[in-house]
């Protein structure tokens, strides 16, 4: 039997990740976690409760009791705060506007991370996030560091939003990339950052058939 392996997927805001790395898990017959909706399910709660995001105190104390799950038991991911599905509310501009702050919580950071290793620690799964191959896993056996041109990833991240209805202007998109891109690579706990032995892999130009093809060649001659 093939040993199952870890894959980390790594890369800025609307790279291709999480649709790469759910047809690559399909196709090795592995699993797939996708880190940013643990970080996105968090922001909603935070915003929800409307406590300034300031009030650090207060949010540990929260953050203790809330329960993120990710279930992708019928093939599409679902996701759960405190027994409540979230699937569709954690994709929105306004979670989009303030997950990099949430995000650059220690605290949060911390439970997630430990959550993520939990999970992954026997092989099997593709993970996709920002620090998974620095921090959550940095023995992955595959590092991949997904990069893509601004224009593209904006024009992607438009789509995904017609795709749930919403009608965003093009600059819009691109402004918000920008300064997620900004503060996910600056911020001081595990920010994006490209790990040493990670193979940097350009998506502008592939179609998302191309990625996956070009991955799983990658990984078959790991394993
Ligand atoms: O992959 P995504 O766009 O759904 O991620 C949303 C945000 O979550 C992203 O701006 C940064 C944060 N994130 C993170 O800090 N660490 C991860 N491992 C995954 C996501």
């Amino acid at each position: 039997m093939q040993k199952k392996i870890l894959i980390a997927i790594d890369g800025p805001a609307a790279s291709g990740k999480s649709t790469t790395a759910k047809l690559l898990a399909k196709k090795l017959n592995y699993s797939y976690l996708d880190t940013g909706a643990m970080y996105r399910a968090i922001t909603l709660k935070f915003l929800e409760q409307k406590i300034d995001l300031e009030n650090l105190k207060k949010w540990k104390k929260i953050l203790e009791t809330t329960e993120v799950f990710l279930d992708y038991s019928n093939g599409n991911l679902e996701v759960w705060l405190d027994k409540v599905n979230v699937t569709s509310k954690i994709r929105t501009p306004e979670i989009n506007n303030s997950i990099s702050e949430v995000a650059s919580m220690a605290f949060v950071r911390e439970k997630m991370v430990a959550l993520q290793q939990e999970i992954g620690k026997n092989g099997g799964w593709v993970i996709d996030g920002r620090d998974i191959g620095t921090v959550v896993f940095p023995k992955a056996e595959v590092k991949i560091f997904m990069v893509a041109s601004v224009e593209v990833r904006a024009k992607r991240r438009q789509k995904d939003y017609e795709n749930s209805g919403l009608s965003i202007p093009f600059e819009q998109v691109v402004s918000e990339i920008k300064k997620r891109d900004e503060i996910d690579s600056n911020r001081e706990v595990s920010p994006l950052k490209q790990a040493k032995d990670a193979i940097v892999f350009d998506t502008s130009d592939l179609s998302i058939e191309e990625q996956v093809e070009f991955l799983y060649k990658k990984i078959l001659e790991k394993i």
